[in-house]
This record gives structure tokens, sequence and C-alpha cells, in this order.
């Protein structure tokens, strides 16, 4: 049945399968998502969901947000593009919000996560050229994305299969052991890169130890920290960075800067956009011709990701998506251990729960026809990435559903 008078599921998946490249783990019975409003989606056959997705970590203000959709709008009507051979206003504010967020240094903006991280180890490399260092340290299990260099660079090995050679110059070690990344610096270390919280590996948080274990032994060698904040970065956790939340008992938090951070996702809120913040030591690395993308932080992009940062200032949405994900937490906590339940991890609007006995996709594909979509992680975890301004009642709507397949 037609219901949302927009699309015919059956023929949109048939298409699909004819002329899509098929290299998405996209479920058969996938539903075919037509609308949205805040946290809900709705399919073409007019079935709603709780979208605890978010298009991967991205849609940070729900879906449809009015002030996301007006600025779109005005700024389509004013200007959408021009080239970085000249300025705007726009690109201009956007990098000293970012910049007055995260620490003195510069921003370079691209169009995604992946194009982040490349401009982050391209600045480490060309830093380290004169002394010959241009090994970046990654961890086992990590998630950079899926360009040659960041397939590379992520620590999971079916991500290279079939694309070899493998670009040479990334050295994998454990996540969360300092020892491990001590042992592997050498002289050609240029860099560490790692995520504040795994995502793609399965919602691990880096621990407070590891990160301030981290600043320290790279500062002793005089390398770069590199952190990977595209999917827990942007107030995800609650606090801008990852590493604040993760710091924030330890009254570490506040020291502790690293040297480059990469974002996307969560910054456009859904609009494609993606930067990297270096540091003081790195932020003139890259100099003219160095490093280009033609797209890189359009007019319109950063007219979206500056009603982002406002909204979520404005309406206070860093506070209440800590607040919602103590509370996912609590009411998954009180499940687990109860069917496919197992533990339960994470901060804020990244929160993680182990699938037991079951596989991980199935139970995505259940709790989808219950109304709530999940992201399947690593090998047998469920993600949770709500949107920031989710509120209790959804909130408490999701933990219902989750307990109705138990
Ligand atoms: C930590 C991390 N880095 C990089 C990427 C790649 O981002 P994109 O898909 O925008 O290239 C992702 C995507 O999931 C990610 O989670």
């Amino acid at each position: 049945m037609k219901k949302e008078g927009k699309a015919d599921s059956g023929q949109v998946r048939a298409e699909y399968a004819r002329h899509v490249v098929p290299s998405y783990k996209r479920p058969a019975t996938a539903p075919v998502l037509v609308r949205g409003k805040g946290a809900r989606v709705w399919d073409a056959e007019g079935r709603e969901y709780l979208d605890f997705g978010s298009g991967i970590a991205v849609n940070c203000l729900g879906h449809a947000h009015p002030r996301l959709a007006g600025v779109m709008k005005r700024q389509a009507e004013e200007l959408v593009h021009v080239s970085n051979l000249f300025f705007h206003p726009k690109q201009a504010e956007l990098a000293g919000e970012l910049v007055g967020r995260t620490g003195p240094g510069k921003i370079f903006f691209c169009n995604s996560g992946a194009e982040a991280n490349e401009a982050m180890v391209k600045a480490a490399r060309k830093a380290g050229v004169t002394q010959g260092r241009y090994e970046i340290i990654t961890t086992l299990n990590s998630f950079h994305g899926r360009t040659l260099g960041m397939i590379a660079a992520s620590g999971q090995e079916r991500l290279r299969e079939g694309f070899g050679p493998v670009m040479p110059g990334f050295v994998h070690v454990p996540y969360n052991d300092l020892g491990a990344v001590e042992k592997a610096m050498g002289p050609r270390t240029a860099a560490v890169m790692i995520e504040g919280i795994q995502g793609e590996g399965g919602v691990i948080p880096a621990t407070p130890e590891y990160l301030l274990g981290l600043r320290k032994l790279t500062q002793e060698q005089g390398i770069y920290l590199l952190m990977d904040s595209v999917q827990c970065g942007h107030y995800r956790t609650g606090r801008f960075q990852s590493y604040e939340k993760i710091l924030e008992k330890t009254g570490g938090g506040n020291g502790f800067v690293p040297d480059a951070v990469s974002m996307a996702k969560s910054l456009g809120g859904g609009f494609p956009i993606g930067a990297v913040w270096l540091g003081e030591k790195l932020a003139d690395v890259l100099g003219p011709g160095t490093h280009a993308t033609t797209y890189g932080g359009t007019a319109l992009a950063c007219a979206v990701a500056l009603e982002v940062l406002k909204i979520i200032d404005e309406e206070d949405l860093a506070k209440n998506i800590d607040r919602m994900g103590e509370e996912l937490k609590s009411g998954l906590g009180k499940l687990s251990g109860r069917g496919w339940v197992g533990e339960v991890r994470g901060f804020g609007g990244m929160v993680g729960v182990t699938v037991k006995g079951k596989s991980h996709a199935e139970v995505a594909e259940t709790l989808a026809k219950a109304g709530l979509l999940v992201v399947p992680a690593g090998s047998d975890v469920l993600r949770f990435l709500a949107p920031y301004s989710v509120s209790m009642e959804e909130v408490r709507e999701a933990v219902k559903k989750v307990e109705s397949t138990l």
C-alpha cells in the first residue's frame, strides 16, 4: 500500500538492486524511509519508527528541524558555493567557532570524516618530513574511513581485503594499552591517532589514564596526538569533545589538548561537511598548494553548521543528551542479563549494548520491526545514537521497545 504517496517500497528496493552498487549491508527488508520529524521517521507504508540511529551519528538535531530547513533555504537563495580562491564570511565565522571550542589553532574544511582524517594525517606527515617521521600509530579495531589511506589507517583487516597494495606508514596496536604505543614508537613515528570512543569498533571509550598517558608520551617524544572525533565529537557525549567527557571526573579535562581533531557527521546535522582542527604546532603546516578540496567549507555547509551550533547552545542540547544518555543507560541497564541484552556502555548520544546469544544484525532487524532503529557495530554491539533533542518520553519508549523483543 502506498500511503505516503511518495514511493512504492517494492519498486524502490528493486531499483536499488538494479542500479545501486551493493556495497552496504542493507537488509532486504529494511524500511524505505520517506519522512522524518524530530526523533521519528516514517516509511513508505506510513509506519513510524523512533530513530536512534540518527543516520549513523549524524542527525544531532533529529529530522526536519525548522531552523535548519530555514537556514538552508535562506543561504541557498543568497550564496551556495564559491571557490576557496575567495573568502566568504560563513567559513570565517565557523572556523572561529570551532577554534573557540577546541583550542588555539586553525581549521581545514572538507566534506566527510575520511577526508578530515586524510587532512589530519597529511598534516602530521608534512610536519615530520624533515626528520624522516611519517609513521602513524593507530589502534586495533579502530575505524577511520574508507579511502585508500584510511583503510590502511584503520585497525581492521577486513576493510583492506581485496584493495591492496595497502598504503604503508601505519602501525596498529591494541586500544587502551599505553605500553603497546610506547613499544611501537620509533624514529619514524610522526603521530598517534585514536578515536576518543571507538564507534564502529563497538562503543569502547578510551580510559582517562590512556588519554593522559598518550598526551604525555607524545609530548615527550615530540610527536603529535591526533583525535578522530568524527563520530564521538560535536557534543555526542554531552561535551564538545569525547575526551572532555572522559576526563571530566579526573580534573584533567581542561588541560588536555590534542594536536589535531577531525570532525564530520554531527557537524552539519545531516548536511555534508567535514573539518579538521589543527593545533598551533600543525596549524600552518599545510601551506598554499599542499592540500585542497573543491567543496571544502561552502557557504551553505558553513551556514548550516553554524546554525547547528547555535541551536545546540540556545536549546542547551549538550546537557539534554547528557541526561538522556544516563536515562537510556539506566533503562537498558535494568534489562541487562535478560534475553539478548548484555553490557551497556558509552555516554549521551553514543550508547552501546552488547548482544548475547544472537547476531546483532538480526536483533537490529527485530528492533526495526518493533519500531526502533539502531545501528550494529563491531561483532556484537548495537549502537543507540539518539538525537541530542530526544525527550525523556522517547527514551522510555525506546527502552520499552527493547523490552518488547526480549
Ligand atoms: C570514527 C570515524 N572516523 C571516520 C569515519 C568516516 O567518516 P565518513 O563516512 O564521513 O567518511 C567514521 C564513519 O563512521 C567514523 O566513525
